[in-house]
């Protein structure tokens, strides 16, 4: 890469449009997010974007239909419809904005169905400079976040490339780093070893993740930033301008939909 790229990093929409209802938090506002990705896809010029990345929970699905506990094959087939539909909306909001994207689902969407809409996807895409590297991770029966056998291969392999690469941003809804816990834990179980792995790696710049809607910041002392946007579904529809040059991450800057 010649230079800088500027990532405009935003995450946890939790959309429901075609999706009857709201995330069952009132702060977030599902119904809301067609709208904002519009009002966002006018100021990407003026704000320099090279490319949009989304860290998950595109859509709010409801639980009872991720966790398989809504069984009744019709109700199924409707809610199967709708969430499809919202996908494809999104898909074409996305596309509308005009620049290249990235999209990982969270553990609020549905992963066959987000495979369905956006066809194509792969965990390793090489755009704008950068090369993204995506984690599909899950909860286990606790609700904590887990790097499961593929994952860990492809994560030991990305971060043994060295510097011969152009410089790596790893993706993942999960955190990494720091440890984050409220009533549930909202990093890895084995986050250190990714942690320390990745700040010895010299290829890494970042890695950005969502799933903690407060949000969260931190520079390593080898310069690699660990980020999450707060929720762009919550007022004021926050979202995270990262800077990234050859040798590493320039710069980091909060901006939102409603105040500027
Ligand atoms: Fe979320």
């Amino acid at each position: 890469m010649a230079d800088p790229v500027r990532i405009l990093h935003l995450t946890d929409l939790h959309m429901r449009r075609s999706l009857e209802g709201t995330a069952n938090k009132p702060e977030r506002l599902s119904r809301q997010m067609p709208d904002r990705l519009r009002d966002l896809a006018g100021r990407l010029d003026d704000l320099g974007v090279d490319l949009v990345l989304v860290t998950g929970d595109l859509l709010d699905v409801p639980d009872e239909y991720i966790d398989g506990s809504m069984s009744d094959p019709a109700e199924r087939a409707e809610m199967t419809a709708q969430a499809e539909a919202d996908y494809r909306r999104f898909k074409d909001l996305m596309d509308a904005m005009g620049k290249p994207y990235i999209l990982i689902p969270g553990n609020h969407d549905d992963e066959a169905l987000f495979d369905k809409v956006f066809d194509g996807w792969t965990p390793v895409q090489d755009k704008a400079g950068l090369r993204f590297v995506c984690f599909r991770d899950f909860l286990n029966s606790d609700r904590t976040p887990v790097r499961g056998a593929a994952n860990r291969d492809l994560f030991d392999r990305v971060v043994g490339e060295g510097g011969d690469g152009p410089p790596q941003i790893h993706v993942q809804h999960y955190m990494i780093d720091p440890p984050t816990w409220t009533n549930l834990q909202y990093h890895y179980t084995d986050a250190d070893r990714y942690r320390d792995r990745i700040n010895a790696s010299g290829c890494v710049a970042a890695a950005l993740s969502g799933h903690f809607h407060p949000g969260s910041h931190l520079v390593s002392d080898t310069g690699v930033l660990y980020s999450v946007p707060p929720a762009f579904c919550s007022a004021p529809h926050p979202f995270r301008l990262v800077d990234i040059g050859p040798d590493g991450v320039l710069g980091c800057e909060d901006r939102s939909l409603l105040n500027g």
